[in-house]
C-alpha cells in the first residue's frame, strides 16, 4: 500500500514530538506536557502504524517500553524484562480485555486480583540470600539504571529479608512514589530555596530516586510498595498473585492494603468506581487501578504480547493534568483586601471534574511561571485543592501577549493597591470603602464558624452591600422586616426566617465573636486562644502589643494586628453597637461549664504530644486553673504522658500519681 505524503509527515512529527517529550520526561525529570497529551500522542502515532505497518521504524517510540538508562548511573541487565501495562481508558475497553482472555482461556470467568495503580516510578529490587544487593529503575525495560545507593535510603524497603523461607535469588519489583504531603513541603522547601518546583509527585519521587548523591534522596519522603516479582531462583512461591503478595509481605516487603481478590469483569468496574471517589482522599496520587488474572498458571497459558502482559491491563482515571487555553486573567478582591489574580480558561475536564478557573496566587506567581492570556497551559487538579496552572507550553503562545501585571487601582473600588515590600500580597487600600471587603467581611461575619447567621449566603449579601443598605457588619442587626422583605428573592417568610437567625446569632461565645469580627491574623484557633486566655473582651482590649506576645502560640505579627484593631476607634464603635444590637455570651463559656475546672491542681506534661505544642498544652491546662509544674513530686495531681515519655512517667508510676495519655488529656480539655 502506498503511504500518502501527508499520512508520511504526521507520522515523522508525531515521533519527534513524542522523542523530545521522552528525552524531558524521562532524562530531565521535567515534562513538557500532561500525561495526558502525551498519550494522546502516541495512541495517534499508535493508530496510523496500525493503519500502514510500513510506518513502523525500528526506532519509532511505539516499538520501545520505557526510557532510555540516565548515562550517570551504572546500567543494569534485567534478568527478566520490566513490561509495561495496556492502558483501558473506557469500561468497553476493561470488557474487551476480559472477553479477550476468557476466550483465550476458554472460561466463564476470571478471578482477578485487584489493585491501585500507584504514580511513581517503577523499581527493581533484587535480594540474593535475603541480602538487598541491586536496585534498579526500569530503563527501557530490559537495562536499566543501577541506583542501589539511592534505593537503600528509603526506610520501607528492607535491606534485608525476614524470615528464613525466602529463594536464593528474589527479584521483587514496585512502586517508588512520594506521599502527596510530602510532595508539598518539598515543593514548599523548593520555592524558599529558590529552586523550581517539582511539576507532580511522580517527577518529584523520580527526580528525588535519580540523584547522583544519594544523601539528596535520602532527605525526600519516598515510599515503596510491591505489585509483582521478577527473577526467583532456589524456593518456590504460591501459584496465585494475591498469595505471592501475602508472601512478600511475610518477608518484610510493604504491600498495599488497597488491593483485593474479586471474580469476573464486573466487580473490578465496580472496584475502580469505588476507588476513583476515594481518590482525592488518598495520601498519595494514584492514576488509575490495575487488573491482573490472578492464578499464575492462567497469566503463563495468557503470555504476553510484543510490549505488554495479556493477563494484566491498567484501567486509567481521568488525567489530573491536561491543556487548555487562558481565556483571561481577573482579579477578586478578598475579606482583607488581597488581591487574588484568577485565570480564565477555556473549560476542560479535569479529573473528572469540569475546571473553568485557576488560581495563580499573585504577581511573584504570576512571574514565576510567565502566564499570559491567550497561553496554552497545563492544568492541574489533584486532592482537594483548587486547580492550578503548572506551567505554560511557551511554542503555543501566540504572537502579541503581553506579561501579566497586575492592576495598581482596586478593581473593584479604584482605591490604591499597595503592596508592602517582602510581602507577596498586593492589597487593596480601601478598606470597608470597597464593597468587595465589605461583602467578604459580612460573609465572613455570618459564617458557620463565625456568627452562624443561617441563611445568609453570598447572594443576599451582595444586594445588602449593593443596594447600600448596609456599610459594616453592625448595620446588620438593624435592618427590618421590610427592608429584608424587599430584597430580590426573598418574601415575608424568608424574611421572617433571616431574622429569627439573626436574633438566635445574637447569644454566642466570646471566641466566635472575636473569629467573626474578621481581625487579621485571628483565625479560628487563634480567637478560642485568647477567649480562654483573657476571659473578657474587656481584658483583650486592654492588652498591650507586648502583653499580647506573651502568650504562647501568639506570634509577633498577630500580636500586633490584634493590638491594632483595638486601638481603631471604628472598630471600637462596631463592637460597641453589636453589643448595643444584643450580641451577648457568658464569660463562663469561655471555660465551658461542662468542663471540670481544674483550680488547684497540679500538672506535668512529659513526651511529645502529636496534636499540639507543649506550650499550647499548658497554655490550655492553664486557661482552665490548673498549675503546670516541670517536675514530678508527691503533690502532683496528674501526669500526661505522651509519646516516647521518659523518666517523669517512671517517677509518676513510682510515686502512685495518675497518669493520662494525650487522648484522655484532649478529652480532659474538650479539645475539638
Ligand atoms: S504491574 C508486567 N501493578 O504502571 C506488569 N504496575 O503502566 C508490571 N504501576 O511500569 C506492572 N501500580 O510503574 C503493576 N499495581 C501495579 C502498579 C503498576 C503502578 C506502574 C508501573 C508500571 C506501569 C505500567
Amino acid at each position: 500500500m502506498k503511504i500518502p505524503l501527508k499520512i508520511q509527515k504526521q507520522a515523522a512529527e508525531l515521533r519527534d514530538t513524542i522523542n523530545e517529550q521522552n528525552y524531558y520526561y524521562y532524562i530531565l525529570n521535567d515534562p513538557q506536557l500532561p500525561d495526558s497529551e502525551y498519550d494522546r500522542l502516541m495512541r495517534e502515532l499508535q493508530a496510523l502504524e496500525k493503519k500502514y505497518p510500513a510506518l513502523i521504524t525500528p526506532d519509532s517510540p511505539t516499538q520501545r517500553v520505557g526510557a532510555t538508562p540516565l548515562s550517570s548511573f551504572p546500567e543494569v541487565v534485567h534478568a527478566i524484562p520490566m513490561l509495561s501495562l495496556a492502558n483501558a481508558f473506557s469500561d468497553k475497553e476493561v470488557q474487551d480485555f476480559d472477553k479477550r482472555a476468557r476466550e483465550r482461556l476458554a472460561r466463564n470467568s476470571i478471578e482477578y486480583a485487584v489493585e491501585l495503580k500507584l504514580d511513581g516510578l517503577a523499581i527493581s529490587l533484587r535480594y540474593e540470600n535475603g541480602l538487598l544487593v541491586t536496585g534498579a529503575t526500569r530503563g527501557d525495560g530490559y537495562r536499566g539504571e543501577d541506583v542501589t545507593p539511592n534505593v537503600k535510603t528509603i526506610k520501607t524497603i528492607p535491606l534485608r529479608l525476614r524470615g528464613d523461607d525466602y529463594p536464593r535469588v528474589l527479584e521483587v519489583r514496585g512502586e517508588v512514589f512520594m506521599p502527596t504531603a510530602g510532595f508539598n513541603q518539598a515543593n514548599q522547601q523548593k520555592i524558599a530555596a529558590g529552586e523550581k518546583v517539582w511539576a507532580n509527585p511522580r517527577n518529584a519521587a523520580a527526580g528525588s530516586l535519580r540523584q547522583l548523591d544519594a544523601r539528596r534522596t535520602a532527605n525526600r519522603p519516598l515510599r515503596f510498595i510491591s505489585y509483582a516479582i521478577g527473577e526467583v531462583v532456589g524456593g518456590k512461591l504460591p501459584n496465585r498473585h494475591s498469595e505471592i503478595l501475602q508472601r512478600l509481605q511475610t518477608w518484610g516487603l510493604p504491600i498495599s492494603k488497597y488491593s483485593k481478590v474479586v471474580k469476573g469483569i464486573q466487580a473490578c468496574l465496580d472496584y475502580y468506581y469505588k476507588i476513583l471517589e476515594q481518590r482525592d482522599s488518598l495520601p498519595f496520587e494514584i492514576d488509575g487501578v490495575v487488573y491482573k488474572v490472578n492464578d499464575i498458571n492462567l497469566q503463563e497459558s495468557l503470555g504476553f504480547s510484543s510490549r505488554a502482559p495479556r493477563w494484566a491491563i491498567a484501567h486509567k482515571f481521568p488525567a489530573q493534568e491536561v491543556l487548555t487555553q487562558i481565556v483571561d486573567i481577573d482579579v477578586q478582591v478578598g475579606r482583607t483586601g488581597a488581591l487574588t489574580p484568577v485565570a480564565r480558561l477555556a473549560p476542560v475536564n479535569v479529573g473528572g471534574v469540569t475546571v473553568t478557573n485557576a488560581t495563580l496566587h499573585n504577581q511573584d506567581e504570576i512571574n514565576r511561571k510567565d502566564v499570559r492570556v491567550g497561553d496554552t497551559v497545563i492544568v492541574r487538579r489533584a486532592g482537594d485543592v483548587i486547580p492550578e496552572i503548572v506551567r505554560v507550553l511557551p511554542e503555543k503562545r501566540p504572537k502579541n501577549t503581553h506579561p501579566y501585571v497586575l492592576p495598581n487601582k482596586c478593581p473593584v473600588c479604584g482605591s490604591e493597591v499597595v503592596r508592602i515590600k517582602g510581602e507577596a500580597v498586593a492589597r487593596c487600600s480601601g478598606g470597608l470603602f470597597c464593597a468587595a471587603q465589605r461583602k467578604q467581611a459580612l460573609q465572613h461575619f455570618a459564617s458557620r464558624n463565625a456568627m452562624d447567621i443561617n441563611g445568609l449566603g453570598e447572594k443576599l449579601v451582595e444586594q445588602l452591600i449593593d443596594k447600600n443598605l448596609i456599610n459594616n457588619i453592625a448595620d446588620i442587626y438593624t435592618l427590618t422586616h421590610e427592608q429584608w422583605a424587599g430584597l430580590e428573592r426573598m418574601g415575608n417568610k424568608s424574611a421572617v426566617r433571616i431574622m429569627q437567625a439573626l436574633e438566635k446569632s445574637k447569644s454566642t461565645t466570646l471566641a466566635h465573636f472575636l473569629y467573626a469580627l474578621g481581625i487579621r491574623e485571628v483565625g479560628e484557633s487563634t480567637a478560642r486562644l485568647l477567649a480562654q486566655h483573657f476571659i473578657s473582651l474587656e481584658k483583650l482590649m486592654q492588652a498591650s502589643e507586648t502583653d499580647l506576645v506573651k502568650i504562647p502560640d501568639i506570634g509577633p505579627v498577630a500580636a500586633q494586628s490584634i493590638a491594632a484593631f483595638f486601638k481603631e476607634s471604628h472598630n471600637l464603635e462596631i463592637i460597641q453597637r453589636l453589643q448595643a444590637a444584643g450580641v451577648h455570651w457568658s464569660e463562663n463559656e469561655t471555660t465551658p461549664s461542662k468542663a471540670p475546672t481544674l483550680a488547684g491542681k497540679t500538672f506535668v506534661l512529659t513526651g511529645t504530644l502529636i496534636s499540639m505544642p507543649r506550650r499550647t498544652a499548658k497554655a490550655r491546662l492553664e486557661a482552665l486553673g490548673a498549675k503546670v509544674s516541670s517536675s514530678v513530686s508527691k503533690k502532683t495531681d496528674c501526669v500526661i504522658a505522651g509519646e516516647k515519655a521518659g523518666s517523669k512517667l517512671t517517677k509518676a508510676r513510682d510515686l502512685g500519681v495518675k497518669v493520662i495519655d494525650e487522648a484522655e488529656f484532649l478529652a480532659l480539655i474538650q479539645f475539638t
